[in-house]
């Protein structure tokens, strides 16, 4: 049965504030945020569905949870609380290394602050999970309160659960939510659209479900000898934006700020409008760009971030549905069909607004990266190799699992170059922690077959002569997607040149770390069900900052 499209109005998530302003002197308020199982309605037409939700309290939790309002400078502490009963309401697989193996003693959990440049110990690593009433606790759990310095500059983050091969399962039930760090010196100036009403966050993610309002997740997996369970990617049909499948939104003729994060699992977005209307990308994930970019389109890969500003005076029609044209999985798969090609449909109000926000000509500018700075060259393949039990599909960050040692040991403050060879079909979305990541270019490998044999043999990037076959066609990195990001899209058959910078980028504050509590940061695929699900899945290493 079909679910038609439109009829839900777009919800505004909650908006928590971590500080109070006693005195015009803002101070940081410290914040209890639960995890609760409860039933939540993604449409009109279709019953109540079991979530897993983050809020103050169940009767207020949301899917997606409540956004986090912070502000630069001012510390955010949360002491982040798990309530969730045993059973999962999603099938999951014992078989791939996961936190425990049943969850008759509760669900493990851990809060990512993704985008965050905080100290190990509250980064949520995979293995510092917990459970209800922190009974049971994963072997590198340290604390119940986690500090977000929020020294970094101004923009978009996002939190979602990171447990060690839950994520993919606690993500698809409801345990992610938006966070902003705004700086009123920084922004203020630049005039953008401000306010609840003008400036919001569009949580976006693919979701099927079953006619009793479940969540549908496959559970029998695609090589059930193996693990029972556990698929490569998961795709829904329904696409659900600020927890309702295919919501509207009636708009002034006037410019919104949309912060739109991919939240899904697997699904790329190729975000258009049907009547033509253009997007000014004014951020990304983590960050500003230097000056506003329009396009007519914008491709998100899964967790990543587009900040743009619609300008609905512009529009020739009274309607502008919110399309996507991405293929499933992205590039190579199944094209769109009637239903994940549909995002949201805005109503534009047909008397032109006055409308006091702008698109400055400059946004913000940061430090240029200093090649000459540059400490280590390193070189990371994404490729598919055979497993001992002799499985196909084992992907790896240059062939290591995620429990091997550490590999990269970068030194807070110092700036990278890194070659990401992807070797693989599918384009993968690079995570880093803690780090930031620019672009410079993505370069089509030549000769692929042979770098694939040679690097299977060698795992060595050099040994294999990457230079010689780096020398296909180069794609245009787009003009929005050049400042400074967390994660970027990995295209197949391509290396990617990225400069890594370990560091905060607009402020003094140094880091004052203890890299000895936890052993350090990771970078992984987001895809979740690669990443976060470790066995054949990886894309994970552990970095470690000192
Ligand atoms: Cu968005 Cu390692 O996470």
């Amino acid at each position: 049965s079909k679910l038609e499209m439109f009829v839900d109005e777009l919800p505004d998530m909650p908006r928590i504030h971590s500080y109070r302003v006693l005195n015009g002197v803002p101070k940081s308020k410290p914040l209890k945020i639960g995890m609760f199982k409860k039933k939540w309605k993604f449409h009109r037409d279709l019953p109540p569905t079991t979530v897993y939700a983050f809020g103050k309290t169940k009767h207020t939790a949301t899917v997606p949870g409540p956004t986090i309002e912070a502000l630069h400078g001012v510390d955010t502490h949360v002491r982040w609380q798990n309530h969730l009963p045993s059973k999962h309401i999603l099938p999951w697989d014992p078989t791939i290394p996961t936190a425990i193996t049943n969850t008759t003693r509760g669900i493990p959990t851990v809060v990512h602050l993704h985008g965050g440049i905080h100290a190990p110990e509250s980064d949520g690593s995979a293995n510092a999970w917990f459970t209800s009433k922190f009974n049971e606790r994963g072997p590198t759990w340290s604390r119940k309160t986690y500090h977000y310095p929020n020294n970094q500059h101004p923009g978009n983050l996002w939190y979602h659960d990171h447990a060690m091969g839950l994520t993919r399962v606690n993500l698809l039930a409801g345990l992610l939510g938006s966070y902003i760090i705004r700086d009123p010196v920084v922004e203020e100036p630049l005039g953008l659209p401000t306010g609840d009403e003008f400036d919001r966050p569009l949580v976006v993610f693919d979701r099927s479900f079953r006619t009793d309002g479940s969540i549908y997740m496959s559970s029998i997996g695609n090589n059930p000898d193996i693990h029972p369970q556990w698929q490569p990617e998961y795709f829904g049909d329904a696409i659900i934006v600020n927890g309702k499948a295919w919501p509207r939104l009636t708009v002034r003729r006037r410019k919104y700020r949309f912060r739109i994060i991919n939240a899904s699992n697997a699904r790329f977005f190729r975000f258009f409008f049907s009547n033509g209307l253009r997007f000014t990308h004014v951020a990304s994930d983590s960050a500003y760009i230097e000056k506003p970019v329009t396009t007519n389109e914008t491709l998100v890969g899964p967790s990543e971030i587009t900040d743009i500003v619609v300008d609905f005076s512009q529009s020739k029609t009274n309607v502008a549905i919110l399309a996507n044209d991405a293929n499933y999985p992205y590039p190579s798969g199944d094209p769109v069909n009637q239903a994940n090609g549909k995002v949201m449909k805005f109503i534009i109000l047909p008397d032109q607004e006055v409308d006091t926000s702008r698109l400055p000509r400059r946004l913000v500018e940061y430090p240029v990266v200093d090649l000459s700075s540059v400490t280590h060259t390193r070189y990371v393949a994404m490729y598919e190799y055979a497993s001992k039990i002799d499985e196909p599909t084992h992907l790896y960050l240059n062939a290591k699992p995620f429990d091997a040692p550490v590999t990269e040991t970068p030194r807070v403050g110092s700036t990278e170059v890194w070659y990401v060879i992807n070797l693989t079909e599918d384009n993968h979305p690079l995570h880093i922690h803690l780090g930031l990541l620019k672009v410079f270019d993505q370069t089509a490998l030549v000769e692929l077959e042979e770098l694939k044999e040679c690097m299977k043999k060698k795992n060595d990037a050099v040994k294999c002569n990457l230079k010689k076959h780096a020398r296909g066609k180069k794609v245009v990195v787009g003009d929005h997607e050049k400042g400074w990001k967390n994660v970027f899209k990995m295209i197949p058959g391509h290396v990617t040149k990225i400069a890594v910078r370990f560091s905060y980028l607009h402020t003094n504050a140094s880091y004052s770390f203890d890299a000895t509590a936890e052993p350090g940061y990771v970078y992984h695929c987001h895809v979740s069900t690669h990443s976060l699900t470790i066995y054949f899945v990886q894309y994970h290493d552990i970095l470690t900052i000192f």
